[in-house]
């Protein structure tokens, strides 16, 4: 029998034969021309050299839970990850320094007390996140210090934006009333030292509205790294238990986007772009890598990507169950996040990663 192989330029002559009683084919000498693909992972070395993407601690980005108590307690909703007083995110911050981890995002608990329909605690520049990021930055000068710009852990209503009740207890989340008060957050963050504001809010028109909040006030040189397609996520469940900051009533899915949706993450990355973002942010991330891949494509900024608490503890329960290869499973997850088109990574497992790769 001849099989004429027109991709691999050659014709191949094959002779059926019975081996063991299997009908195999046997391949005849023509064919030292077929491409072999596996010479190049025929070797660790060889595999080193054609490897198209790679990790470093430098691609990651630590979040932290921070809350007023001076007690460091564990998160029951994502083992391994705890709620820092300011002498355990002291601590914290510099571990992840130490092992070249650039850059920290501040998820503070609001104690119930200082929460309010207009959260007003977002902007108190005694409160606990300005308080952080001083610290932090005096402690540590060379960290880069990013905040979360949204309403929910100071809201008393638990959602990212104010909210109105009309009479049948229907609820709007307020575009244009929200972001007056995140750039009055930004703003305060960047008084404290913050680095980079990162709004994870999704209200309309808030890149260019804090940015030019920013500018006004002399804060030319603290960037925006903007969720820019941050999608309704039943994955965000865990984070939300950790911050006891999910929406009294209601969902997000007025202002974050719908899984379902694909073009509307490039719309949202013009829109960013425009406004002036340094950074665009997709969330979640493994779930979303066709959504990484389309923005990167879209855009020539930086893009970012986030493995929220539900990947994270996915990964960790498998582990923890011991079906799974924790450290195989998390570093084939980051790689993958990266390789859709990431440049940095927003992981709950920056330090165990970082510390894998030295
Ligand atoms: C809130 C915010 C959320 C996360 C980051 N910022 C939760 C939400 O939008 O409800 C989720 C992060 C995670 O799940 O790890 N603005």
């Amino acid at each position: 029998m001849r099989i004429v192989c027109s991709r691999l330029h050659a014709t191949i002559s094959v002779d059926p034969k019975i081996i063991f009683g299997f009908p195999t084919l046997q391949i005849s000498a023509l064919l030292f021309s077929m491409i072999r693909p596996r010479r190049n992972r025929r070797t660790h070395a060889i595999r080193s050299m054609v490897r198209e993407t790679t990790l470093t601690p430098a691609d990651f980005i630590l979040p932290v839970f921070l809350h007023e108590d001076t007690a460091d307690t564990p998160i029951a909703s994502m083992p391994g990850v705890t709620r820092w007083s300011m002498a355990g995110l002291l601590r914290e911050a510099g571990e992840a320094q130490a092992l070249g981890i650039p850059a920290l995002v501040l998820f503070p608990k609001i104690e119930e007390s200082l929460k309010s329909p207009m959260a007003e605690e977002c902007h108190n520049d005694d409160g606990l996140v300005p308080r952080a990021i001083r610290a932090l930055k005096a402690a540590y000068p060379s960290l880069c210090v990013i905040t979360d710009v949204a309403l929910d852990p100071y809201n008393s209503d638990g959602h990212d934006g104010v909210v109105q009740r009309d009479a049948q207890g229907g609820l709007t989340i307020l575009n244009d009333a929200t972001v007056h008060i995140l750039c009055q957050q930004a703003l305060c963050h960047a008084r404290a030292g913050a680095d980079i504001v990162a709004p994870s809010d999704m209200m309309d028109g808030r890149v260019a509205a804090i940015r030019a909040a920013l500018d006004h006030e002399g804060f030319q040189d603290v960037a925006i790294m903007s969720y820019t397609a941050k999608y309704a996520s039943a994955f965000y469940g865990p984070f939300r238990g950790a911050l006891d900051s999910a929406p009294k009533d209601g969902d997000k899915k007025t202002y974050q986007m719908d899984p379902a949706n694909a073009r509307e993450a490039e719309r949202e990355t013009l829109l960013d772009e425009a406004e002036g973002a340094d950074v665009l942010m997709v969330k979640p991330a493994g779930p979303y890598l066709d959504i990484i891949a389309r923005v990167r494509a879209a855009t020539a900024l930086p893009v970012a990507a986030y493995q929220v608490s539900g990947e994270y503890l996915m990964l960790k329960s498998a582990a923890a169950g011991g079906w799974l290869d924790e450290r195989a499973i998390v570093m084939e997850s980051l790689i993958g996040i990266k390789r859709a088109g990431a440049d940095m990574i927003l992981t709950y497992f920056a330090k165990e990663a970082a510390t894998w790769l030295r």
